[in-house]
């Protein structure tokens, strides 16, 4: 059984699907832990109560600097004993040694096509205020490996989604999380729970 800790920061769709996928069987051998907020009061903590799934905020402002915080989140994770951190929407830089603790073992999803509109700066409704400032025709969504870099690591899948015309930044994004995000996020962890997915020379080799 994978062991899952889900970090999240806001509203918490992405992790209502990894609850509904893990409750329906379309991810198998998961067991989701813990979901770890580094906000108060957040939707993503209430989906995490109503699942009876452990619920923890570890936030910046309850610690007198950075290094005491990503201790903090660190000692909580580990504290769980977990197979694979899922960023779901969780906007904190990942500490250093949670990123060497955790070689391969944290994903994230990002609202586009990486390498398009990603990196320092690319998050939530900035990345479709991007795209549709672009003028592309063809959006998506990815979920990779984390490695020190922003949005760098090996990619694990992509699944593109039209542009249509008239299309806000919320209509956009509305439609890459309904089209891609909470597809591909599920997918990615049934496939790591059942052993499909490994990293070789810094990209993903996925078994069928
Ligand atoms: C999602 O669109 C996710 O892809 C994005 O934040 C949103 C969180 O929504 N993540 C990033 O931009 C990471 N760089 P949610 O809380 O409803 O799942």
């Amino acid at each position: 059984m994978l062991r899952v800790a889900v970090m999240v920061s806001g509203g918490g769709t992405n992790l209502q699907a990894i609850i509904d996928r893990v409750a329906d069987g379309t991810i198998t051998n998961t067991e989701i832990a813990v979901v770890i907020s580094n906000n108060y009061g957040v939707k993503a903590l209430e989906r995490a109560e109503k699942a009876g799934i452990p619920g923890i905020c570890v936030s910046p402002k309850d610690y007198s600097d950075r290094e005491a915080f990503n201790q903090a989140l660190l000692d909580t994770v580990n504290s769980y004993n977990v197979d694979l951190i899922v960023l779901a929407g969780f906007l904190v830089v990942i500490p250093e040694q949670m990123i060497d603790e955790y070689e391969n073992r944290i994903i994230n999803i990002h609202p586009s096509l990486i390498p398009a509109f990603c990196g320092t700066g690319y998050y939530g409704l900035k990345v479709h205020e991007a795209a549709l400032e672009r003028g592309v025709k063809v959006v998506g969504a990815t979920v990779h490996f984390v490695d020190k870099g922003t949005d760098t690591g090996p990619i694990i899948l992509q699944k593109a989604v039209e542009v249509q015309q008239g299309d806000t930044p919320k209509v956009l994004q509305q439609r890459v999380m309904e089209q891609a995000e909470w597809k591909l996020l599920p997918q990615a962890i049934d496939m790591i729970a059942n052993g499909k997915v490994c990293v070789v020379d810094g990209k993903t080799v996925i078994q069928e």
